[in-house]
């Protein structure tokens, strides 16, 4: 399983910003699909569509079901994430709000709970900090709070909008590495992404977007100069470290 369906899904903003433009996808899992397109393309409105956070016309089903009722099995960091990051708060307390999906109404973290949110922090190597306030950190190591965070709801689908902005390289390295096993393990991740140098070794499928789908498909058939001049424009740079 794992796969994620979109049929001719169009996004319009206000009755004015056709934000997406019939939409044809099929992101099969276990897989990390970078979205990719330049600024104002619509890559975080497609996340938000699947999400059911932005209102679509057309169809869109996780598993042959429509998306709606899967919102349980999709953890979600978004762009610029929306946290205060002055609330007073720790670490530890900030990656246990990715159990609270999971708990019924005033049942309080258990025991167990708590565990794997210890776990999460030890993947994510900040089980030193966890008592530290969130607004003491870096912004890597608050992003490796975040994944934290995703890794106890134990989704089955991560959808993560421009993780690495503002992100150092070590961080960014974790980061990878961790979403890497998990796709290992058999998740499905979707990341939104401008950083077009890192696309061949963090991507194994690619969409590339510009209010349309431009290409979708396996990185290595996708990641070429003619689909990039056409999302991107003619005057499109690469620097592919070559
Ligand atoms: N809530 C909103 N209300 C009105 N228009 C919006 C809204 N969100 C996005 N848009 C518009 O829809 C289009 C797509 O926006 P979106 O945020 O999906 O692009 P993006 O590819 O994620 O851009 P960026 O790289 O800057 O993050 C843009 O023209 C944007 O201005
Ligand atoms: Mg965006």
């Amino acid at each position: 399983m794992g796969m994620i369906e979109c049929k001719n899904v169009s996004v319009v903003y206000n009755n004015e910003v056709e934000a997406l433009h019939h939409i044809d996808l099929a992101i099969k899992g276990p897989t990390i699909t970078g979205i990719i397109g330049p600024n104002g393309s619509g890559k975080s409105t497609l996340l938000k569509a699947i999400l059911g956070m932005a209102q679509f016309n057309g169809e869109i089903n996780i598993d042959g079901v429509t998306s709606k009722k899967f919102l349980k099995k999709i953890a979600y960091v978004a762009q610029k994430s929306l946290i205060d990051l002055s609330f007073p708060i720790t670490v530890k307390e900030c990656v246990s709000l990715g159990i609270l999906p999971s708990l019924g109404l005033f049942k309080r973290i258990k025991k167990a709970d708590w565990k794997r949110v210890e776990k999460a922090l030890d993947i994510v190597g900040l089980r030193e900090q966890e008592q530290r306030q969130i607004s003491a950190l870096s912004g890597g190591q608050f992003q490796r709070v975040l994944i934290a965070r995703c890794l106890v709801q134990n989704a089955d689908y991560l959808f993560l909008d421009e993780p690495f902005v503002g992100v150092d390289m070590i961080s960014e390295d974790i980061i990878i590495k961790i979403l890497k096993n998990l796709r290992n393990e058999g998740k499905t991740i979707l990341i939104v992404h401008h950083d077009l140098s890192k696309v061949k070794d963090y991507f194994d499928q690619l969409v590339m977007l510009n209010s349309k789908v431009i290409a979708a498909g396996a990185t290595a058939e996708v990641f070429n100069m003619q689909n990039l001049k056409c999302a991107y424009g003619e005057n499109i740079f690469v620097d592919r470290g070559e």
